[in-house]
């Protein structure tokens, strides 16, 4: 049994508290830590953890633990995943992995000389009909692949700390590392080069003081092999989440669409049509969220590589910081 305490409680960490308190076999939730006392408390309340930390230091430092879940701000990932590393603890880490893709390549550095398990956590992966897709093209379904596109449209008004994309890289970074990770993973090669443009079209009020904020961005993208890409990003659409799919192969295309929370519709004598709108993450990927974190535990238990590495990690920060510098540039930029 895999002891795990998950660091950070706010939305990401309850989402996987809650996966460690049943959802998984071969493991268990047994601490949860964060400074913020009513954070941890409702955690180890609502989740059954019977340690709680304030301070990430003592948690690893508590030799029952063999595993955690870092679920801090971003600004965070790399300190406590090294130190992790060297406390002898396996490490699951939230997306994106760290700012820079030299603090990844401390955490991946770290891990590998303690040999721990290092996962990131791009769960889209695991969402079943991304699978269903990913095996049809894997078998030759399609043809070989020629173009990926992606969408990510988050609901949410963006929150002050956002505006600054130096620090945040707006939606870039805070919505659509997930898509890059799948247009690398459905690619099957390393992005080229990308271009990026954006705009902001819903928060004019902030334009004088944050003049660099964008709420939506459209990217495309070369890959290594030939592979084209496209992702467009967008914060604040106020009408629900929304992530859409679509492969186009030298024989058929794929289309993964995920826009509609049930699959009921209602349609009335005025000639509408209705069908409740998915409006959460947390919603949408609550399977792929407990499978992401069977993995982990699999992967520990069977001493096998993870499914998504510090390499998949590092691939997707490398794009975010490529997308914001094409956007804020205005220039086509190539990988390294
Ligand atoms: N995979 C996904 O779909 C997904 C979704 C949301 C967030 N995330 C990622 O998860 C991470 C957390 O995001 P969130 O939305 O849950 O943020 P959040 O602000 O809701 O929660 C962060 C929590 O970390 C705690 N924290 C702050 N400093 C800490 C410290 N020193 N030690 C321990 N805990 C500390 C805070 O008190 C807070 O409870 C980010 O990296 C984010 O990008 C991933």
């Amino acid at each position: 049994m895999l002891n795990v305490c998950v660091i950070g409680c706010g939305r990401a960490g309850r989402i996987h508290a809650k996966s460690y308190a049943g959802g998984v076999t071969g493991a268990r939730l047994l601490a949860v830590c964060d400074p913020s006392e009513e954070a941890r408390a409702s955690a180890a309340a609502d989740f059954g953890a019977a340690r709680t930390f304030a301070d990430w230091h003592d948690a690893l430092a508590d030799p029952d633990i063999d595993a955690v879940v870092v679920v801090t701000p971003t600004g965070l990932h790399r300190d406590i995943v090294v130190a992790a590393a060297a406390a002898g603890k396996h490490v699951f880490c939230e997306k994106p992995m760290a700012s820079s893709e030299a603090e990844c390549d401390e955490m991946i550095a770290a891990c590998e000389q303690a040999g721990v398990k290092l996962q990131i956590g791009f769960m889209r992966r695991f969402e079943e009909s991304v699978q269903h897709a990913k095996e049809a093209i894997d078998a030759g379904e399609i043809g070989d692949v020629v173009l990926v596109k992606s969408l990510t449209h988050g609901p949410s008004h963006p929150k002050e700390w956002m505006y600054d994309v130096r620090k945040s890289f707006g939606p870039i970074g805070e919505v659509s590392s997930h898509d890059f990770d799948l247009l690398r993973w459905f690619a099957g090669s390393e992005v080229k080069s990308v271009y990026a443009v954006g705009g902001n079209f819903r928060s004019p009020e902030v334009a004088a003081e944050w003049p660099e904020w964008y709420d939506t961005f459209a990217m495309t993208l070369t890959f290594d092999n030939g592979v084209l890409g496209m992702v467009d990003g967008a914060q604040y659409v106020q009408y629900g989440y929304d992530f859409r799919f679509e492969v186009l192969g030298t024989r058929g295309s794929i289309l993964v669409g995920q826009q509609p929370r049930e699959t009921y519709t209602v349609a009335t004598a005025d000639g509408r049509i209705r069908r409740p709108m998915n409006n959460s993450w947390t919603y949408l990927f609550r399977e792929a969220y407990i499978r992401e974190a069977q993995a982990f535990v699999d992967a520990v238990a069977q001493n096998t590589e993870t499914r998504v590495t510090g390499h998949d990690g590092k691939m997707a920060v490398r794009l975010v910081n490529m997308g914001l510098e094409s956007l804020l540039g205005h220039s086509v930029v190539f990988g390294s």
